[in-house]
C-alpha cells in the first residue's frame, strides 16, 4: 500500500511498509537520570517522542501502531511515579488528541480497565475513543494497564463464560478474544534503551514479529529512529516456518 503523501524516505521501499508497527517506549528514568533530573522528566521528555513517532508512521503509511505505555507490572513503581504517570497519560490525551483526530488517527487502548486505574483517566480514553472513532489513517492502540499474560488470561475466561467446549477452543477461538482481534498482528516490534527483551508485550501476538532493539532511549526517539527500524525490517527475511523460495 503506497502511504497517502509519499514522504517515504531514502532507503525505504514504500511497497513493503509494515502493516502493524508496536513499540515498547523504554529508558525515559535513565535518561532523566543521566541529566540529573527526576524520572518523571524523562516521561515528560517522552511525550515529543511519541508524537513525533506518529507522524513518522503518518508518513510511511503504517496503519496500526501500538505503543506500550503502562504495564501490568508498573504498578510495582514508587506510589509518587505511578500517580505522576496516571495524571501524564490523562493530560497527554487531553493535549493531543484533537491534534491526533485532525491527522485521521482512531485512538483505541488496550489494557485492564481495573479499579487501579483512575476514573478520570478513564474518562479521557473514553473521550479520546469517541471522538476518533471514525478516523480511519491509522489506528493508534496506547497500551495501557496492559500486560500479554492478563490478555490471554480474559480471553480465556470470556470463552468459559460463553460455555465454548473444550474441542472448540483452538487458535481461532483465543485470537478471537483478544483485545482487538482484527488488529493484525504487529510485523515489527521495537524496544528503545538497549534492554533484550519483551516485558510481557503483546505475547500472543509477536509470535513471529521481527524485533528491532536500539540503544537510543525513549526522549531521544524519532520518527528517523522509526525508518531505520523499518529499513532493518525490509532487510530481514520472514520465513513463517518455510523454506526460503
Ligand atoms: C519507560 O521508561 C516508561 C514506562 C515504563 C512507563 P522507564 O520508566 O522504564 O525508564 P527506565 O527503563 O527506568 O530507564
Ligand atoms: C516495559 O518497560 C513497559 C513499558 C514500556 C510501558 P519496563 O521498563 O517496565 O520493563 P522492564 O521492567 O525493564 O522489563
Ligand atoms: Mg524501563
Amino acid at each position: 500500500m503506497l502511504p497517502p503523501n509519499g514522504r517515504v524516505p531514502e532507503g525505504i521501499d514504500p511497497s513493503d511498509i509494515p502493516a502493524h508497527v508496536a513499540c515498547v517506549m523504554d529508558g525515559n528514568g535513565r535518561w532523566a537520570s543521566q541529566r540529573g533530573l527526576p524520572r518523571t522528566e524523562g516521561h515528560a521528555a517522552g511525550e515529543e517522542a511519541l508524537l513525533d513517532t506518529v507522524n513518522g508512521a503518518l508518513d510511511l503509511g503504517i496503519r496500526w501502531l501500538t505503543m506500550f505505555a503502562f504495564s501490568t507490572e508498573n504498578w510495582r513503581r514508587p506510589a509518587d511515579e505511578v500517580r505522576y504517570l496516571m495524571g501524564f497519560n490523562e493530560s497527554l490525551l487531553m493535549r493531543r488528541r484533537d491534534e491526533l483526530n485532525d491527522k485521521g488517527v482512531q485512538i483505541l487502548f488496550a489494557g485492564r480497565r481495573d479499579w487501579r486505574v483512575p476514573r478520570r483517566v478513564l474518562r479521557r480514553m473514553d473521550e479520546s475513543i469517541a471522538l476518533t472513532r471514525d478516523n480511519r489513517r491509522m489506528t493508534l492502540t496506547m497500551a495501557f494497564n496492559y500486560g500479554g499474560r492478563a490478555e490471554i488470561v480474559d480471553a480465556v475466561r470470556a470463552l468459559v463464560t460463553e460455555g465454548v467446549v473444550a474441542n472448540k477452543i483452538d487458535e481461532r477461538a483465543i485470537r478471537s478474544h483478544l483485545y482487538y482481534p482484527d488488529q493484525p498482528d504487529p510485523d515489527l516490534v521495537i524496544r528503545t534503551s538497549g534492554e533484550y527483551r519483551i516485558s510481557n508485550f503483546l505475547l500472543w501476538q509477536l509470535a513471529y514479529s521481527e524485533l528491532v532493539f536500539t540503544d537510543v532511549l525513549w526522549p531521544d526517539f524519532r520518527r528517523e529512529q522509526l525508518f531505520e527500524a523499518v529499513a532493518e525490517y525490509q532487510r530481514r527475511e520472514r520465513r513463517f516456518g518455510r523454506v526460503k523460495q
